[in-house]
């Protein structure tokens, strides 16, 4: 076994939780296998042990007269050099800053700081496939917002189509404020071509804001430093809770000028150099001035010493290692006759390689997402997400494009209740703790189900929020975890 190997073993044997088991419907013990690191990544054995050292000395960096926050600046300061390390991003030209709630709270700030920076362009090009945080605060701070389609190829959709953001920015010309467009979708886990976007934005004089929730833990971001200084990308936002570190804050990473010369969107202590009764000076000091108000200091430090961890491992290395775990996913549920795996599986990819990552989503035909789901967690301990994924266009247009290929057969009423049946989707999603072994349990518990599909509807009533409820089993969290009851032991020891 060689270090990289040897280090991502103990990475996956250490990650928190990894072992934990759970009582089933059927009453067995059994290990949970964790398919939904889309939504948050379990956490890295790493950070709570470096974080657990690193309390003692928690303090506020806005303070510097005492020692632990003279090292809590010291480890602040680390945490913003190593994001832009993470990101290759020139800290010359660059900053990193930590915003409140993920990306989220990275692209609001971004629209609204753009917004005010460029007011004459108004309007911003997206596409299909975003989630809702990559396309609401465009809508919410810009007059118009173009939803550019994907490849078409056949009845699947694949990645962002270039002709179609090239006609927009024909079309829009010097309106177009910047491109936001996601790395990798939350839904089928395609990836999209960036950096031919960030040359195309350049080309036509505007920017690019890169959606990095799905792409940072698992593929390289090269921001800077490209052959091609047109290649480079001008804005990045990321969830620490994406990538192993929960309660770690979102960041944005960006080119200073395009946040210089305004006054921040948010303002408060730690980001001004003078305060009189009637008027205040911003610093200049990058980042101070996007960080009003005491930081997440510990998130940040967290999510940094996951960003130093992934990189001695090399982003390349995690990046093979995942392709070939959601080849083998997608190989093995597209084989089953009872499934549908959603998105372009095939045309975007060099042979052998996959150009998806993290995330497929499926659905058990003439099964419910919502009943497939809850059968996958009661009786096979696998925990996966159903719906649609903050992503509802994106979701209804992969939805509508399948139900169009059997519709010629149906009445209107088979067909609408058809459409119901599968207003969402089934998505598994994976990180480095995952392995093949994850993808068999997954696809042995598919062809179960869809075996006995008959004994698991029994088995369950609809509820009015459209989850499903086991008619004789009941999950009972009390035993497993409170709070309050952990606070009360704590007070009698
Ligand atoms: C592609 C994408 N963008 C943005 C977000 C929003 O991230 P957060 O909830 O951390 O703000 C998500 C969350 O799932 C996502 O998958």
């Amino acid at each position: 076994m060689n270090d990289k190997a040897r280090l991502l073993k103990k990475l996956r044997a250490t990650t928190v939780g990894i072992d934990l088991e759970y009582r089933l419907a059927t009453g067995r013990m059994s290990r949970r296998i964790y398919l939904d690191s889309t939504a948050s990544t379990l956490q890295l054995g790493l950070v709570r042990d470096v974080i657990s050292k690193y309390m003692p000395f928690y303090s506020n960096t806005h303070t510097s007269a005492h020692f632990g926050a003279k090292l809590s600046g010291v480890e602040f300061d680390w945490a913003h050099n190593t994001v832009l390390s993470f990101v290759h991003a020139d800290p010359e030209t660059h900053t990193a800053f930590f915003v409140g709630s993920g990306t989220t709270g990275g692209i609001n700030r971004i629209a609204r700081t753009l917004r005010e920076k460029r007011p004459q362009r108004r309007v911003v090009i997206t596409s299909i496939m975003e989630h809702h945080s990559n396309d609401l605060p465009h809508r919410r701070h810009f007059d118009q917002v173009v939803h550019v389609p994907t490849q078409v190829n056949g009845r699947n959709l694949g990645c962002i189509d270039l002709a179609r953001i090239e006609q927009a920015l024909q079309e829009h010309g010097d309106q177009v404020n910047y491109i936001a467009v996601t790395g990798v979708s939350n839904v089928t886990g395609i990836k999209n071509p960036v950096y031919d976007i960030a040359e195309l934005a350049h080309r036509y004089h505007t920017l690019i804001l890169v959606d990095a929730a799905q792409m940072a833990a698992h593929v390289p971001i090269k921001m800077s430093g490209h052959e091609n200084p047109a290649r480079d990308l001008d804005m990045l936002a990321l969830s620490g809770h994406k990538m192993y570190a929960p309660s770690s804050p979102g960041v944005v990473i960006t080119r200073k000028d395009l946040f210089s010369g305004i006054d921040p969107v948010e303002v408060g202590g730690g980001m001004v150099d003078d305060v009189h009764i009637n008027r205040y000076l911003t610093t200049e000091k990058f980042p101070d001035r996007e960080e009003a108000g005491t930081p997440n200091i510990v998130g940040a430090i967290a999510l940094a010493a996951v960003m130093h961890a992934l990189q001695t491992l090399g982003m390349d290395f995690i990046d093979q290692e995942e392709s070939r775990i959601i080849r083998h996913a997608i190989d093995m549920l597209e084989n089953m006759d009872d499934i549908v795996v959603y998105g372009n599986t095939d045309a975007n990819a060099d042979p052998g390689k996959s150009k998806r990552i993290g995330a497929l989503s499926f659905n058990i035909k003439g099964m419910d997402h919502a009943l497939t789901a809850a059968v996958l967690n009661d009786y096979f301990n696998i925990s996966v997400r159903n719906a649609c994924f903050c992503a509802q266009p994106y979701v209804r247009e992969m939805i509508t494009d399948e139900l169009g290929e059997i519709a010629d057969h149906l009445t209107n009423e088979e067909l609408e209740a058809l459409a119901d049946l599968h207003r969402g989707m089934v998505r598994a999603s994976f990180g480095i703790y995952n392995d093949s072994a994850d993808v068999q349990a997954l696809a042995d518990a598919l062809q179960n189900i869809c075996d006995d599909r008959e004994f698991y509807v029994r088995q369950y009533e609809k509820k009015p929020d459209g989850d499903y409820r086991h008619k004789t089993f009941n999950f009972d969290c009390a035993p497993l975890f409170s709070a309050a009851s952990e606070v009360e032991r704590w007070l009698a020891s």
